[in-house]
């Protein structure tokens, strides 16, 4: 067969087409590639980064079809200070945002993207997010310079000539999306392995729907589909269309009866998100019949459905997960989806052509080259405290290669979901479990959660903040019309889901998790789907509904009561502490807070 020649345009549509030829003449790129999205066509571009430097190829013994990437030390994570939302009004990004003036900011990126694509390819990506055909996949057309982002999105949407298809078929509006490294090439100028700016724009136009990003090549910077459209462009279609764009992970809790039930939760990044959707049952309950079916890891788009019940569908079709810390022993469904046809970006390099991270293994290889080329060994980290993965490395896999993926993941109506999860990363203050008295209090306790900051996002790790539903980064408007919108979608549903907080994260005096957190997570999930099913024992708290000790399945696990309860434990002082701060997060959105917040505090207050 004929080889297509790349600049040929595989879309008849005309909007799409003149689209493309103003971006070619405002960024100047050298050639013009439309991505087909073929096997042929990703490996050529997977030789094409090694040809360059920017890719190694794995053992393919070991790690068949995989690549490993190094970034730039100044390019490792999402950058919230240089994240942009640009709608008309001020007001109606909120103060939680990164506001400017629209046309201001569309000056400020012609003149970035004003020849920056010199000397390099200008890719067409256009990539469904959700099934194919479903009725509630969005699609996104992005144009970029770089091909790891072409080929990291093969993993985690729907793209190439199927998409175009349906923009020629039946045209759906296409949410426009440019991207840029930001580094032109001069004549004969070599480039180099991670082209990047230091200066980093993220801009969002949330009424004209379109993303520009310029400067960074690394993850939701730059993946554009994922945060910058299935979040912060998606939660504002949402908010006009009815609907929801969450920062979620969903799953099916299979019962002993083989009845299924989902739950969606939000963590904020680095949370345990992918780990929870990925849970493996301990024996004790495995082997009585309980199983976790993983739909999605990190974002979940949710509608109300004809039977009065929301419904959700994960966009994405791979996991973008964080590598530290995944292994065997913690999860082993990551580790399978990982263990072929997979990108590293940031982990260490092995001398036999293998990946390692901090938590992979028991032991570390006795030598390696750190995320930025250096030898590394144990014996140096002792001593200096270098780790060999960077702390936000990450893997980009298949979400099909998941050994417990469910059979429902690309249905295209969605499934069912009985229950809403909170949590954060709380050394204090914060139970293991607890439920929310009704929907408009479980909102309170979304609008209200608190985490200690990641290595996901640039920033002070550790420090407690806000992160209202875990979507503080993730908005595309207003937080305050944010949490009237979480209240009215209650109004369409004849069945409401149950709002359940957890906390992974609480530790003891020594400062040591107080909780094993992982598989054993399934005795918190297994009492969650309980209660949303309308049995499950509890007691009421002044914050909520709280399992006693005999509610949860202690089978195979020796942890005693006295631990329970401590983990348990309702702190009266901390939680003063805690709703000043909640205060704090309402007085700076005072103007466009819901009234039924406001009552929901004065409530918690009273019942303390
Ligand atoms: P994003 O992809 O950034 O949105 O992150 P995520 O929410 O998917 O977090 P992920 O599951 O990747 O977990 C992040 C870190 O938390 C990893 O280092 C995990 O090992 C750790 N972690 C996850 N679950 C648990 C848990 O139950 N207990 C403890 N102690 N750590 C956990
Ligand atoms: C997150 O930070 O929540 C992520 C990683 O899932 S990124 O895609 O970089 O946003
Ligand atoms: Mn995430």
């Amino acid at each position: 067969m004929e080889k297509r020649h790349p600049a040929r345009p595989l879309s008849k549509n005309p909007h799409l087409l003149r689209w493309v030829e103003k971006m070619v003449a405002l960024c100047q790129p050298e050639a013009l590639h439309w991505v087909d999205g073929s096997q042929a066509e990703y490996e050529d571009l997977c030789a094409q980064l090694v040809a360059k430097g920017t890719f190694t190829k794995l053992n393919p013994q070991k790690w068949p079809g995989c690549y490993y990437a190094r970034s730039d030390a100044s390019d490792v994570a999402r950058v919230e200070d240089r994240t942009y939302i640009c709608s008309q009004s001020k007001d109606a990004a909120g103060p939680t945002n990164n506001w400017v003036n629209p046309y201001e900011m569309k000056k400020t990126l012609r003149g970035l993207f004003s020849g920056c694509m010199r000397g390099r390819t200008m890719y067409v990506l256009a990539y469904s997010m959700g099934p194919i055909g479903s009725p509630m996949s969005q699609i996104g057309v992005q144009l970029t310079d770089s091909a790891y982002v072409v080929v990291n999105t093969r993993i985690m949407a729907r793209l190439g000539q199927r998409v175009f298809d349906l923009i020629d078929e039946d045209f759906k509006r296409v949410v426009p999306c440019m991207h840029s490294v930001g580094r032109p090439l001069a004549k004969g100028q070599a480039d180099v392995a991670w082209p990047c700016n230091q200066e980093k724009y993220i801009v969002h136009f949330p009424e004209t729907r379109e993303i520009w990003s310029f400067g960074s090549g690394y993850g939701g910077n730059a993946l554009l589909g994922k945060k910058c459209f299935a979040l912060r462009i998606a939660s504002a279609m949402a908010r006009d269309e009815g609907w929801m764009a969450e920062h979620m992970l969903i799953l099916g809790v299979e019962n002993p009866q083989g009845e299924k039930t989902y739950v969606a939760a939000a963590f904020p990044s680095a949370c345990g998100k992918t780990n929870f959707a990925m849970l493996i049952p301990p024996k004790s309950l495995a082997r009585k019949g309980w199983k976790v079916w993983t739909v999605g890891d990190d974002i979940a788009w949710i509608k109300p459905g004809a039977d009065g019940r929301l419904h959700a569908i994960n966009p994405e079709a791979g996991f973008f997960g964080v590598a530290p810390g995944t292994s065997h022993s913690t999860n082993p469904n990551a580790m399978a989806s990982l263990a072929r046809n997979t990108i590293f970006t940031n982990v260490a390099l092995t001398p036999d052509g293998g990946v390692w991270w901090e938590g992979m293994t028991g032991e570390a290889p006795a030598e390696c080259l750190d995320w930025q080329g250096k030898r590394w060994t144990p014996e140096m980290a002792l001593q200096t405290g270098a780790k060999a993965a960077h702390a936000n490395s990450r893997f980009t896999a298949p979400a099909s290669q998941c050994p417990t993926i469910d059979p429902d993941w690309e249905k295209p109506e969605g499934v069912p979901i009985s229950a809403f999860i909170f949590g954060g990363r709380r050394a204090t203050t914060m139970p293991l479990i607890f439920q929310a008295f009704n929907w408009s209090s479980g909102v309170y306790v979304g609008a209200t959660m608190g985490s200690e900051m990641t290595a996901a996002a640039a920033g002070t790790i550790g420090k407690v903040r806000r992160d209202p539903f875990a979507m503080l980064p993730f908005c595309g408007y207003h937080m305050g019309d944010y949490f009237r919108h979480w209240i009215n979608m209650q109004r369409s549903l004849t069945e409401t889901p149950r709002i359940f907080h957890v906390n992974w994260f609480r530790k003891d005096k020594e400062g040591k998790f107080m909780w094993p957190g992982f598989s054993e997570n399934m005795r918190v999930l297994k009492w969650i789907v309980d209660r949303a099913k309308g049995g499950g024992r509890a007691k009421e708290t002044p914050i909520g509904w709280q399992p006693h000790y005999e509610d949860l399945d202690w089978e195979g696990m020796d942890f005693p009561r006295e631990k329970f309860d401590e983990l348990q434990a309702f702190d009266r002082a901390a939680w003063r502490a805690e709703v000043l701060g909640h205060e704090e997060l309402f007085i700076d959105l005072h103007a466009h807070l819901p009234k039924e917040l406001m009552f929901e505090r004065e409530l918690l207050i009273c019942r303390m």
